[in-house]
C-alpha cells in the first residue's frame, strides 16, 4: 500500500537521469504493494526549481513519461549532491488521477514536495486552518495539508530548519503516516518521518561505516513539546501553536561520511541492491540529512527509549526479490514453497531427537502455559492461517482458542485479560488492523506474541516475542508461502506447549514425522500444475466458484475462495460442508461450478455425505481427494490427488492446488496477477 523511495547523493557524482532511472528501479521494487498512480520530484537543471512528473497506472507508464520529458543534454550531466523523491500511491484521500498523485506540493513554485503514505484524519482541519491563511488547494488528498502546512510554517517562522520546519508540521498532525520531503529552499537536503507507517533509511558509503548506531538527539523542552501538541487546530482559524526549537547539539554525533548516498524506503526490496546497511525508523522518529550528515530526532521523549538507532545488516539477497524463470512473483512464490516450509522449520525442529525449539519465545513457554486462553488475531490469509490451526491447537495445548480477524476484534471492544496470549499473525508486520489489536491486547496487559514474515517490521518490534516465520520476501500480493509458513509456525508452537504431555507423544511423533516429509509431498503437489492448468480452462468463464470441505480443509475452502476472489475477480465462496444443507446447497445445479475437498480423516464420512448432496442435485464437482482414493475419485470425471499426510496438515498440500487453480484462472482472464486490481500487500490504513 502507497510506497515511498528517496534517494539522496552526497558529493556522489551522478546525472538527473541516472537518478530518475534509480527512482523508478525503486518505485518497481515497491509495486508489489499495490498501487494506482506513480510520480516523481527531482532538481530542475538549473537547480532553482523541482521538476515533477506524475502518472496514473503503472510505473512503466510513469517510466516512459520520464524518457519523453527529460530529453535535454543538461540531464546528463553530472551533479555532485542531489535529492529525488519518488512515490507509488494508492488512493484513499480522493480518486486515483495524476492531479491526487504524490509528491504533493506547497505552491505553485513547488517551494516543498511530499510524498506521503498512510492517512492524515485531522486533514480538514488543517485544510480550514489553511484556507483562511489564503491557501488554495488543488487535489483532494490529506497529503496536500502537509505541503502546505510546512509552507506556512516556512513563511511564519524563517529562520527554522527544514527539520525543524517538519517537525512543527507533524506535531499539529493526527492519523498514521509516513513522509519523505524536499525543499527547493534546502536544497541537497531531505527530512523523513514516521508514525505507525513503516519507512527506513538505507546507508550506502564508499569504505565501511564507522559506527553501527545513530544517536537520538531530542528538543530541549519534551514537556512543553507534549503538552502543546494537545492543542491541535480544530478548524479554528487561531495560529498554530509553535513549539520550542529543539536543540540538535547533543553529546552524541549524528553519522557524517565525506560520500555518501541515502535511501529512504517503506521497505527493504526498495534498497537492497544499493545496500544492505539500514536503520528501521520507530514511531515519532524524523530522520534528516543536511550536508550529508544524518540525523534522527525524536518528536517526542519517553523513559524506555534507547539513546540510539541501530544500524542493521539486511541478510535479504537481492536474488530472492527477482523473478527468476518464473512469468509472476506469486507463481515463483507458489513453486519455492518446498524450501520456504523447510526454512521455517530451520534450526527449530530436530527430526532426531523429535525436539523443537523457538528461540524466540523459549523464555515465555512457563508464562503462555499458565494462560487462561490464546486468541490468534489476523486478517486475511494470516487469518486464514489461525484457523487452520485452531483444532490442533486446542488439541495440543488444551486450552481454549479463538480466533479473531483483527477488524471485527477491534469492533467489538473484546474483553482481554492479564493472562490472555494474544498472537499477532502478519506477513507484512504492518497490517494497520492486526497493528492496532495487538496495541488494545498489549495496553490490557495480555502477552503479546507475533507470527511475521518481516523482520524489523511493527509487530515485530512491538511484540513481547514471536516466532519469525523465515518464508522469504513475499511479493506477489496474494499470500501464498507465507500461508503455509504462519500454518508451519503455528504447528510448532503446538508441539512445543506438548512437549511434556506423555499422553500426546505418539501424536506428536506422527505430526513430526509428516512435517519431515512435507517438502517432497509439497513437490509432488506442485507437479499436479498442468492438470491444474487445464482445469483452469474448464472454469475461467464462470463466474462464480464454491469451495467446499470441512474440519481441517474448512480452511483451505476459506483461503482458497480468497485467492480465487483477489486474484481472478470471480466471485468464489469457502462453505463448511456442513452448512451446505442449511443454505448453500440451494445454489448448487449443474452449471454451478463446485471444488469439494474430501480426504481420508476423521471428517470424512461426512464430506462423503456432502459430495452425494451436491451430486444428487447435478452438481459435478472437481474433487481433491488423496492418492489411489478410487471410491471417492468415482464421484467425479475431475478430481486432482494429493499425498496421504497426517490430518492437521493435510491443509497445507490442499491449498497449493487451489493457489494453482486461482494464479491459472487470474493469467486465463487477463488480470493483473502480482498487483491485483483495488488491493495492496501492506494494508496500513485501518
Ligand atoms: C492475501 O492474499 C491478501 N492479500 C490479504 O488477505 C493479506 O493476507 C492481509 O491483508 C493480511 O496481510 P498481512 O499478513 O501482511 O497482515
Amino acid at each position: 500500500m502507497c510506497g515511498i523511495f528517496a534517494y539522496l547523493n552526497y558529493l556522489t557524482p551522478k546525472s538527473r537521469l541516472e537518478v530518475l532511472d534509480l527512482l523508478v528501479t525503486g518505485l518497481k521494487r515497491l509495486e508489489y504493494r499495490g498501487y494506482d498512480s506513480t510520480g516523481v520530484a527531482i532538481d530542475s537543471p538549473d537547480s532553482k526549481n523541482i521538476v515533477m512528473v506524475k502518472r496514473m497506472g503503472k510505473v512503466k507508464v510513469l517510466e516512459d513519461a520520464i524518457q519523453e520529458h527529460f530529453t535535454g543534454g543538461e540531464y546528463s550531466e553530472p551533479v555532485a549532491t542531489h535529492i529525488g523523491i519518488a512515490h507509488t500511491r494508492w488512493a484513499t484521500h480522493g480518486e486515483p488521477c495524476e492531479r491526487n498523485s504524490h509528491p504533493q506540493r506547497s505552491d505553485e513554485g513547488n517551494g516543498f514536495v511530499v510524498v506521503h503514505n498512510g492517512i492524515i484524519t485531522n486533514y480538514n482541519d488543517v485544510k480550514t486552518f489553511l484556507r483562511k491563511r489564503g491557501y488554495e488547494f488543488e487535489s483532494e488528498t490529506d497529503t496536500e495539508v502537509f505541503a502546505k502546512l510546512v509552507h506556512h510554517l516556512w513563511k511564519t517562522h524563517p529562520t527554522y530548519s527544514f527539520r525543524e520546519l517538519v517537525e512543527q508540521a507533524i506535531l499539529q498532525l493526527e492519523g498514521a503516516f509516513a513522509v519523505a520531503v524536499k525543499s527547493k529552499h534546502f536544497p541537497g537536503e531531505c527530512v523523513a518521518a514516521r508514525r505507525s507507517s513503516p519507512l527506513l533509511v538505507g546507508i550506502k558509503t564508499k569504505t565501511r561505516l564507522a559506527t553501527d548506531h545513530i544517536p537520538i538527539l531530542y528538543g530541549k523542552d519534551d514537556k512543553k513539546q507534549t503538552s502543546d501538541q494537545e492543542t491541535r487546530p480544530h478548524g479554528q482559524t487561531r495560529e498554530l501553536p509553535v513549539l520550542p526549537r529543539s536543540d540538535s547539539t547533543s553529546e552524541f554525533m549524528p553519522l557524517e561520511e565525506k560520500e555518501v548516498e541515502y535511501f529512504f524506503a517503506s521497505d527493504a526490496s526498495a534498497v537492497i541492491e544499493h545496500t544492505n546497511r539500514v536503520i528501521y525508523l520507530e514511531d515519532d522518529d524524523v530522520a534528516a540529512v543536511r550536508d550529508g550528515t544524518l540525523s534522527i530526532h525524536r518528536l517526542k521523549k519517553s523513559l524506555d527509549d534507547p539513546h540510539a538507532r541501530e544500524i542493521t545488516t539486511l541478510k535479504m539477497e537481492i536474488q530472492q526479490i527477482m523473478k527468476g524463470n518464473y512469468d509472476y512473483f506469486m507463481q515463483k512464490e507458489i513453486f519455492e514453497q518446498p524450501d520456504s516450509v523447510v526454512n521455517t522449520m530451520r534450526g527449530r525442529v530436530r527430526f532426531d531427537g523429535n525436539a523443537i525449539v523457538l528461540g524466540g519465545i523459549k523464555d515465555y513457554i512457563p508464562e503462555i502455559k499458565r494462560c487462561r486462553r490464546l486468541m490468534l488475531i489476523g486478517c486475511g490469509t494470516s487469518y486464514h492461517s489461525a484457523v487452520a490451526t485452531r483444532q490442533l491447537l486446542e488439541e495440543l495445548t488444551e486450552l481454549p482458542v479463538m480466533v479473531e480477524l483483527a477488524s471485527d476484534f477491534l469492533d467489538r471492544n473484546t474483553p482481554i485479560f492479564r493472562d490472555d496470549v494474544c498472537f499477532f499473525i502478519s506477513q507484512s508486520g504492518e497490517t494497520a488492523d492486526t497493528l492496532m489489536a495487538l496495541r488494545y491486547c498489549k495496553q490490557r496487559g495480555a502477552l503479546i506474541m507475533g507470527i511475521t514474515n518481516t523482520v524489523g517490521s511493527s509487530i515485530c518490534r512491538e511484540s513481547h516475542c514471536g516466532v519469525h516465520i523465515n518464508a522469504g520476501p513475499e511479493i506477489g500480493v496474494a499470500s501464498t508461502k507465507a500461508y503455509t509458513s504462519q500454518f508451519i509456525s503455528l504447528v510448532m508452537f503446538a508441539l512445543v506447549m506438548s512437549e511434556d504431555r506423555l499422553s500426546l507423544q505418539q501424536r506428536r511423533l506422527e505430526i513430526l514425522q509428516a512435517l519431515s516429509n512435507l517438502a517432497d509431498q509439497i513437490r509432488k503437489v506442485l507437479k499436479l500444475d498442468s492438470k491444474v492448468q487445464e482445469l483452469a480452462k474448464d472454469l475461467y468463464q464462470h463466474k462464480s466458484l464454491l469451495i467446499m470441505g470441512r474440519g481441517y480443509n474448512f480452511a483451505t475452502c476459506l483461503e482458497g475462495a480468497l485467492k480465487v476472489k483477489e486474484l481472478t475477480y470471480m466471485h468464489s465462496e469457502g462453505i463448511m460442508a456442513g452448512e451446505l444443507k442449511h443454505g448453500p446447497l440451494a445454489l448448487v445445479d449443474d452449471s454451478m461450478p463446485v471444488l469439494m475437498i474430501v480426504l481420508r480423516d476423521p471428517v470424512y464420512v461426512k464430506c462423503m455425505n456432502a459430495l452425494q448432496q451436491v451430486t444428487s442435485r447435478k452438481g459435478c464437482p472437481i474433487i481433491i481427494c488423496e492418492e489411489g482414493d478410487e471410491e471417492t475419485k468415482a464421484f467425479s470425471s475431475r478430481s486432482l490427488e494429493i499425498p496421504r499426510t497426517v490430518d492437521c496438515l493435510q491443509g497445507i498440500l490442499t491449498v497449493i492446488p487451489m493457489q494453482l487453480l486461482s494464479y491459472h484462472i487470474a493469467v486465463l482472464r487477463g488480470c493483473d496477477v502480482d498487483c491485483p486490481r483495488n488491493l495492496a500487500k501492506s494494508v496500513t490504513v485501518e
